[in-house]
């Protein structure tokens, strides 16, 4: 059967695609997909599960991808485990042809063959085709399976109707190229919101030196900020994160690293220009040492040591005194353990704000180190929106849902 020509979007050009192949009739078309969408500069990569190969051998894909097709759950010892590379490497993954059986073990969450790990290791976005026979495709369970797809965020490309392999006429006949293509754009432009933005993040505490090896700082993990820096990352946006934290290297992200609240300021100063959105996460010291030792301080001949403190500038308030700050959205983070609507309000005004986001750390279930936050986020406006008790992760990414109409 001819596949209808579909021009790719430049929009997919250089995007990270893995494509996971199931055992259906229609993994020959999928063949074609995998051609158009290679020719057209997309970084294809194929995945297929054992019965997927008994319609279309890997060396078509290979072929057609130009690189090798992932088939085995188990790596060769000491290499990264397949499902988990995968996951990370995929920005997009297109399920296709999606069979009953594939779709069921997604929507169980099952993870025993490649192709199901991955899909639930994965980062990123997920569109699946599906392609059945259209008594199948009409079971209560496999709809059923396919509103927990939907429930889970992934996009679903309806089969059409017409001549199955079958011999039957109805719907579960693989979507056209077309519609498929069209599905990976719409999910990669609604996914990449922040696609030309620059987005500056600050995140954990500051390190204000004592003496050449003590320092003062507090508990502040950097998970908030590291979220932001993540979430806006996986939504196009380039990211400066400048933390004194230690966080693992992340596509999009471009890490500055900081000691002292002093440093961090010359940093943000720098990056903050032209900069559309500002994420103040950090749990910058107020107080830094009057003096710092120039070697390390001993202990004889020293009953006590009073250590005098001076107070360190307020970042956010210089920074909406810097040139041009007006351009930037400025998003600023009150942690307190009393009257927050209040203190929170307050520092939107004293700070220059244009929103904060207020948490009560005197709850123990969203304490500091979690992977956890709950509070609300108040524009200048005085709009309030609340959030029960979820990842930093989901926080970060609803907070940048409210924020982005607003950015300049
Ligand atoms: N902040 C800053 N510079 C500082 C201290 C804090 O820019 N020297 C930022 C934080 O990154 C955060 C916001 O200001 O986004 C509120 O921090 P918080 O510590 O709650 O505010 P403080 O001004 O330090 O007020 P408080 O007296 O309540 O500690």
């Amino acid at each position: 059967m001819p596949i209808d020509p579909a021009p790719v979007a430049a929009l997919l050009r250089g995007r990270r695609l893995l494509v996971c192949v199931a055992g259906g009739i229609a993994a020959y078309k999928v063949a074609d997909l995998v051609s158009q969408l290679t020719q057209a500069g997309v970084d294809v990569r194929v995945a297929m599960t054992s019965s997927a190969r008994r319609f279309v051998g890997p060396a078509t894909f290979h072929g057609l991808s130009g690189r090798p097709v992932a088939t085995d759950l188990f790596a060769p010892e000491g290499s990264p485990e397949p499902h988990v590379e995968l996951g990370d490497w995929a920005q997009l993954i297109l399920v296709a042809p999606a069979t009953a059986n594939l779709i069921a073990r997604i929507a169980s969450g099952e993870s025993a063959d490649l192709v199901s790990a991955t899909i639930l290791a994965a980062r990123c976005p997920v569109v699946v085709a599906p392609a059945m026979n259209d008594a199948m495709w009409a079971k209560p369970v496999v709809q059923q399976n396919l509103v927990k797809l939907l429930e889970d965020g992934i996009t679903i490309v309806d089969p059409e109707s017409g001549r199955l392999a079958s011999g039957h006429s109805g719907a579960g006949r693989l979507a056209s190229a077309e519609a498929i293509f069209s599905a990976l754009e719409t999910v990669w432009r609604e996914t990449h919101d922040l696609a030309g933005r620059r987005v500056v993040v600050s995140a954990g505490g500051t390190r204000e030196p004592i003496d050449p090896v003590r320092f003062i700082s507090n508990y502040s993990s950097g998970k908030m900020g590291f979220a932001f820096a993540e979430a806006a990352a996986d939504r196009g946006a380039q990211v400066s994160l400048v933390t004194s934290a230690q966080h693992a290297d992340h596509a999009g992200v471009t890490k500055i690293a900081v000691e002292t609240a002093q440093d961090m300021l010359a940093a943000l100063q720098r990056e903050t220009v032209g900069a559309d959105l500002l994420v103040m996460a950090a749990a910058v010291a107020d107080y830094r040492p009057a003096e710092t030792y120039e070697k390390k301080v001993k202990r004889e001949g020293r009953e006590r040591l009073v250590l005098e403190l001076e107070q360190n500038p307020d970042l956010l308030a210089e920074l909406s005194h810097q040139p041009g700050a007006e351009a930037t959205f400025k998003l600023g983070f009150a942690a307190e353990d009393a009257d927050l609507q209040e203190r929170a309000e307050e520092k939107v005004r004293r700070k220059g704000l244009d929103a904060i986001v207020a948490n009560d750390i005197s709850r123990k279930d969203i304490a500091f180190g979690s992977d956890y936050n709950a509070g609300f986020l108040i524009f200048r406006t005085g709009e309030r929106h609340e959030f029960a008790r979820i990842t930093k992760r989901a926080l970060a990414d609803q907070v940048l849902d409210l924020v982005k109409d607003r950015l300049r």
